[in-house]
């Protein structure tokens, strides 16, 4: 019993100069110090070959050999700089709506273009250089009443891949009321190889669009990535479809009928948002999918998701709060205090709200029809591409909410979030919970490497009793056999 314990101490390497010690008599049994000397001879093999090819080819040696070598060792991963931004813009919409482009921008990190109808407009360094899109009046149009300029937008398709940015895996496409978390982003593309042909993206939340539309198309607004080896071949085909698909509406169904053509289906990305909806999109934000959150759009016809702040700056209080944990923002944990028969949903950067009794888990993730539908008029029907459940018109009938006032790093690995209470009425609450105003979430920093996106877990959490005016919450892993349940 002893000696197996011994043995599978990992630091073998320490108790080898200790000439008495019983390890002496194993040490080729040793299996962390066997599998690492293997490694380390396995590395310097690979960077012996490096340097072999290298020198073996001399300088006649062509780039895209040692970059398709790079590739494919998983060191060389995808990362900021392997994506374009391609905003599709107008010159009148541009003055307006740049400013959410500032939020996600950064002329460090980001490449980015804007493409316009037309030009004039002074440069600003803290956004994406202007591109005038070309003529696009050869190509005919004939959707009732639509508008001209679907075209000149799926052709930046093809205008920002002739541009031959060196070094580009990923094309990115969304309009200029599309915010992007890039990061996220970043991290949804490195699970898949950019030198297959791919088209990333999402539909619509609003059933009756992916009626219309398709339920395989990725919808433009909430943006959508092409791999760089389709987006070549897309460019080249693109101005053809451009030819048959007149009779279509928009630019996104010009993008994915060219692409259908070429025998490639959407892979659907659940964390890009093409919000489809009018309204209060607190529901659609407080249950958010496990995977990253990618993107957030029609900016303008939604209310600003936050108390006493404007459209921009809520957009800017969400990205700040991911600019700490990027991975986390948006996602759920739910959490019980059994003693006072309280459920507690955190959805991390953005809200807590605290329940009253004993919530089950799949009621709290069916999203809160807070918001109203895109198409205006009767007859309309709310459907949706997820399940929901009423949210009370009396706010008493609602749970205590909390919005997010602060964020901060632990200086670890770690951040804090504050959130305080938003009163809305006049209400009675249980004596556990009635004094409640402010609720302070720690957390570690989210990280998910490439096996982890496939197979995403949620977290648990643990209120920190007793409390009364101020609640403390750990969001952890769980149990491997743990249940986000109340212990009753
Ligand atoms: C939102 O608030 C900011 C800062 O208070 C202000 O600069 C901006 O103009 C406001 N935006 C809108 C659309 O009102
Ligand atoms: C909770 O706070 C209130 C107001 O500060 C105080 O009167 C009360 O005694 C506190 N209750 C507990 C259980 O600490």
């Amino acid at each position: 019993m002893n000696q197996t314990r011994r043995k599978r101490r990992p630091d073998s390497s320490l108790s080898r100069l200790d000439s008495l010690s019983p390890e002496m008599l194993f040490p080729a049994k040793s299996p962390s110090l066997t599998s690492s000397r293997i490694r380390n001879i396995f590395l310097l093999l690979i960077f012996c070959f490096i340097i072999y090819i290298i020198f073996s080819y001399g300088t006649n040696f062509r780039r895209e050999q040692i970059s398709s070598i790079a590739r494919s060792l998983s060191v060389f991963s995808t990362r900021r700089r392997h994506l374009l931004f391609s905003i599709a813009a107008s010159h009148d919409s541009w003055l307006r709506r740049s400013s959410y482009v500032r939020l996600w921008y950064s002329p460090e990190s980001t490449r980015a273009v804007v493409f316009l109808d037309r030009g004039g407009l002074e440069s600003d360094l803290t956004l994406p250089p202007v591109i005038v899109s070309k003529d696009v009046s050869r190509f005919p149009y004939n959707f009732p009443g639509g508008l001209r300029s679907a075209i000149r937008v799926a052709r930046v398709v093809k205008e920002t891949v002739d541009r031959g940015d060196k070094d580009v895996r990923w094309f990115v496409f969304g309009d200029d009321d599309t915010v992007f978390f890039v990061d996220n982003l970043v991290t949804v593309l490195s699970k898949y190889d950019h030198r297959k042909w791919f088209y990333v993206g999402s539909n619509s939340e609003f059933y009756d669009q992916n009626v219309r539309y398709s339920f395989d198309m990725a919808f433009g607004g909430g943006g959508f990535a092409i791999s760089a080896s389709l987006a070549k071949v897309l460019a080249k085909v693109l101005d053809s479809c451009l030819m048959r698909y007149s009779h279509m509406y928009g630019s996104d169904s010009r993008i994915f009928s060219c692409v259908a053509e070429l025998g490639v289906t959407l892979t659907h990305e659940p964390g890009f948002h093409q919000i489809d909806v009018r309204g209060n999109i607190f529901g659609l934000l407080c249950a958010h999918p496990l995977s990253p959150l990618v993107s957030l759009h029609h900016l303008d016809a939604v209310d600003p998701f936050f108390p006493k702040r404007n459209r921009t700056e809520s957009v800017a209080h969400l990205i700040g709060a991911a600019s700490f944990d990027s991975g986390r923002i948006l996602q759920q944990s739910v959490c019980y205090d059994s003693l006072n028969t309280v459920t507690v949903s955190v959805v991390w950067g953005y809200a807590v709200q605290v329940y009253e009794g004993n919530k089950l888990l799949p009621d709290l993730l069916t999203l809160q029809k807070t918001f109203s539908t895109w198409r205006r008029g009767s007859g309309v029907q709310s459907n949706y591409m997820f399940s929901t459940r009423e949210y009370p018109r009396d706010p008493c009938g609602r749970p205590l909410v909390f919005f997010l006032d602060s964020v901060g790093s632990d200086g670890t690995e770690g951040t804090w979030s504050n959130y305080n209470i938003h009163r809305v009425g006049h209400c009675h609450r249980a004596e556990a919970v009635e004094r409640l105003e402010r609720i302070r979430v720690l957390s570690p920093k989210l990280e998910r490497n490439v096996e982890q996106m496939g197979l995403p877990r949620r977290q648990c959490c643990d209120i920190s009793s007793p409390y009364n005016k101020s609640m403390v919450i750990n969001i952890r892993q769980c149990m491997p056999d743990e249940l986000i349940a109340m212990n009753t």
